[in-house]
């Protein structure tokens, strides 16, 4: 599937549940409005529309929510995923309520990579980030336990805000060195449902980088894959094949839309060529008025035609999206 920009598209996220045990304050309001059982896709159609992209040449699937871990029938959506489609199939998750045996499970059905999110280890200051009752250590422990079982590379993710978290960035830094994973920091998006973003919350990459590098000097690693959203750095003390690592993902200071190979699918059944598309197709429709595979192949050939080829936050005329993280899928 290629793209009108020249863009071929390879992954895939589809946001498996709005449902979300956080309310973390860059994504969902507290009072956020969940689609209705009805609205949601069901597993045979995720796995309908996946195996139609596999054979566009879409090769990885990443489940995101909300917080996949709370839909009902993961194991049998990864499952028939896998067997269905062949695609490599990974999680992005808060990791707040994982248990081995459902990790087992998972991986088992053919799960193979977790990505974790964590913004801070201040237990307050989680409880207030995340406007959740779950603590920092509940992560850490689910993060030990994917690296356990094998669910590799586990990869963690934080989002750093101005005067909230921003001054955990070497704390969090350090976790990729007491794991052995890559740490990612996200810059911060336009995509919260509250439209509370500004540029005085948003911290850059090089900023971010800056001051990790007072404590931790990082050297940058020269294998990523230039599709890939993240620049990874090595750390200047440790052996260059260790697999502690920091990413960054400058989406707003340094965007990749250039490069970009995704396609995002929601849980009610949108397909949304670009994280800030405004504009949605609806493939419910025709997944439940009895499209055949070619049909339901031309319209993904067709939405992903009209990927836009850049997000344009700072540009003048840039318009946030309605929905929020939670609803699009990371
Ligand atoms: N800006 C940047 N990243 C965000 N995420 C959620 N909302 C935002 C935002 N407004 C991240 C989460 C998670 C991933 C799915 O997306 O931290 O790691
Ligand atoms: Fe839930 Fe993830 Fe949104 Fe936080 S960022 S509220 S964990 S979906």
């Amino acid at each position: 599937m290629v793209d009108s920009h020249g863009r071929t598209i390879r992954d895939l996220r589809i946001s498996i549940t709005d449902r979300c045990n956080f309310r973390c304050v860059y994504c969902m309001e507290p009072d956020v409005r969940f689609a209705s059982q009805e609205a949601l896709l069901t597993v045979d159609e995720i796995i309908r529309v996946a195996t139609v992209a596999e054979s566009l040449g879409v090769r990885k699937v990443r489940l995101t929510g909300g917080e996949p871990t709370l839909h009902p029938h993961l194991t049998a959506l990864i499952a028939g995923l896998s067997s269905a489609s062949g695609v490599e199939i990974a999680m992005i998750t808060n990791a707040s309520l994982l248990k081995r045996d459902a990790l087992r499970e998972w991986k088992a059905a053919g799960l193979k990579r977790m990505t974790v999110s964590i913004d801070s280890l201040r237990p307050d200051r989680f409880a207030r980030l995340t406007r959740s009752s779950a603590s920092p250590h509940q992560v850490l422990k689910g993060v030990e336990l994917s690296l356990i079982e094998g669910l590799t590379p586990v990869k963690l993710n934080a989002v750093l805000i101005r005067g909230f978290n921003d001054d955990e960035a070497v704390e969090l830094a350090a976790l990729s060195r007491t794991f052995g994973v890559e740490m990612r920091f996200i810059e911060y998006m336009p995509l919260d449902s509250g439209h509370a973003w500004d540029s005085s919350k948003w911290v850059s990459a090089s900023e971010t980088r800056t001051t990790i590098e007072r404590t931790f000097p990082l050297i940058p690693c020269d294998d990523d894959d230039p599709s890939s959203t993240a620049r990874t750095f090595r750390f200047a003390d440790l052996r260059a094949d260790s697999p502690a690592r920091i990413g960054f993902i400058a989406p707003v200071s340094t965007p990749f839309c250039g490069a970009c190979s995704r396609l995002r699918l929601t849980a009610d059944g949108q397909v949304r060529p670009c994280l800030f598309s405004t504009t949605e197709w609806d493939i419910r429709s025709p997944l439940r008025n009895g499209a055949t595979d070619e049909e339901l192949a031309d319209f993904l050939i067709d939405a992903t035609w009209t990927k836009q080829p850049g997000h344009g936050i700072s540009s003048l005329g840039f318009r946030q999206p309605e929905r929020p993280m939670s609803a699009i899928g990371g």
